[in-house]
Order: C-alpha cells, then sequence, then structure tokens
C-alpha cells in the first residue's frame, strides 16, 4: 500500500508504505539533463530503467552486495529496503568522459587504470559540487572508515559491471552510485540504469547510455531498447 509521497526526484519518485522499513520507488518517464535545464517525458523510460536497474542490483546480491532492492511490484515499481541516503554521488570512472574531459586535461576515451573515484555531493542549488576525502570525513558526512567501506564497494560493483558488459562487446566507461545506512549497514540504493551509466559499444564507441539525450545524438528510447535486447533479451521482450 502507498502511503505520503516522500521525495519526488527528476526521474524517479519514492512512496512511504505501511511498514517503516520499506518505500517503494516508482520510475517516471521524466529524462533530465543539466540539472534538470533539458527534460522531456519519453513513453517506456520508466519501464526501461526499471528492468535494468532490478536485473543490476539481483547481479549485484549473488555476489553478496548488499543493496535495498526488495523485489519489483509491477514494471515500474521497486519495492525497497528504506535507507537513510548519504547525499553524496560515488562515480567510478574507467576511461576518462564526460565531465573528467571538461575539467581536466585528458583526452575523452583515455583508460583509467586503475580507475578513478569521484564523489560529489548531491546538492542540485549548489551544482552538486565535487567533493574530497578530508570533506567527506570533516563535515562528518562519513567516518574514514565508512569511506573507505564505500570506496571498496564501488570498486567491487565495477568490476562485476564490467565483466558483465564485456560479455557483450560493450565498454562501461563510468558510473554513478549512491549508498544508504540501514540497520547499522551501508547498502547500494538508487538505481543502477542507463540513465547513470556510460557504455559504448567496444567497435563502434557509440554511445548506448543517456549521452544519446544529453548531447542530442539520436533517439534514446531506441538506443535503450536496443541495449536491453543486447544484454536482457528475456526481459526486453516484455517491451515488444
Ligand atoms: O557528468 P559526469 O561525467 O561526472 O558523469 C559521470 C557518470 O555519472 C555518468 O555515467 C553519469 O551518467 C553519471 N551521473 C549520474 N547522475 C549525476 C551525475 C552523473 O548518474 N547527477
Amino acid at each position: 500500500m502507498f502511503e505520503e509521497t516522500l521525495y519526488q526526484g527528476k526521474a524517479k519518485t519514492l512512496y512511504g508504505t505501511s511498514d517503516p522499513d520499506e518505500l517503494v520507488v516508482v520510475f517516471r518517464d521524466d529524462i533530465t539533463a543539466f540539472n534538470g535545464e533539458k527534460h522531456d517525458i519519453l513513453k517506456d523510460k520508466g519501464r526501461f530503467n526499471a528492468a535494468a536497474s532490478a536485473f543490476f542490483m539481483e547481479l549485484l546480491a549473488s555476489h553478496t552486495i548488499a543493496t535495498h532492492f526488495i523485489r519489483m511490484d509491477d514494471t515500474i515499481t521497486m519495492r525497497v529496503r528504506h535507507l537513510a541516503m548519504i547525499p553524496l554521488e560515488v562515480i567510478i570512472r574507467n576511461r576518462a568522459a564526460g565531465s573528467m574531459v571538461k575539467r581536466y586535461p585528458v583526452a575523452e576515451g583515455t583508460v583509467l587504470d586503475p580507475p578513478i573515484i569521484t564523489i560529489d555531493y548531491k546538492d542540485d542549488a549548489r551544482g552538486d559540487p565535487m567533493m574530497n576525502d578530508e570533506i567527506i570525513c570533516g563535515l562528518g558526512i562519513l567516518t574514514p572508515a565508512e569511506l573507505e567501506e564505500i570506496k571498496e564497494k564501488t570498486r567491487r560493483i565495477n568490476t562485476i559491471l564490467c565483466d558483465f558488459f564485456a560479455g557483450y562487446g560493450i565498454a562501461l566507461i563510468d558510473f554513478k552510485l549512491e549508498f544508504g545506512r540501514y540497520k547499522g549497514e551501508i547498502l547500494l540504493g538508487d538505481e543502477i540504469s542507463m540513465d547513470s551509466m556510460r557504455l559504448w559499444d567496444e567497435k563502434t564507441r557509440e554511445s548506448l547510455d543517456k549521452d544519446v539525450y544529453r548531447e542530442n545524438k539520436g533517439d534514446v528510447i531506441k538506443t535503450y531498447h536496443t541495449l536491453l535486447s543486447r544484454i536482457l533479451p528475456e526481459i526486453d521482450e516484455e517491451f515488444d
């Protein structure tokens, strides 16, 4: 049963439930870029991201990475554990792209070995400023041990996802994670979807993610559909 709206994000809405330990996340068809400056509503976008996110959360659980995911209630409605979210966007980068290339002297596509973790403070009004370890711990957002735990989890998740995509000829360029506290543990929250990852076809370097929308490179719904049909054909069949 849904109770009050707890949080309306740019592409998802969170509702309380009769169980204080559980929330439901509804994946909407909204797609945004540049801190909401660009916005559209695209049919099936919510279903695609919900299906991808559920799949990846289950994949991580099978590798003993604890996440907020409980189950899908329907194609756009995910039941999750009620985390106290940590306001950080943890990004791990295997190759330089996006803000890395805009801010630093590195050519797009340069392999970053070992991968680089960058962390932004999640605050649209402040433009999601980049943090460093001293600010994160100095402001009491995380203890040094928690920060290390989050970085370690992020590296493990990166290895699992890179291996997964490599099997389909797809390079995982970078992606963003969000974590939260739940009963004394730090769990992965939010989503893992084409909205929060950069994926390139290994051979052609074609974008298979939200950059298609950000950079007006084509029909992003077609791209998401093509990606799902490539990596999760059994799920993609539901969308035909
Ligand atoms: O913009 P930037 O290059 O820093 O993004 C790095 C990665 O994090 C990309 O995969 C992007 O989709 C993701 N990201 C996100 N949400 C944000 C910022 C970045 O999912 N608010």
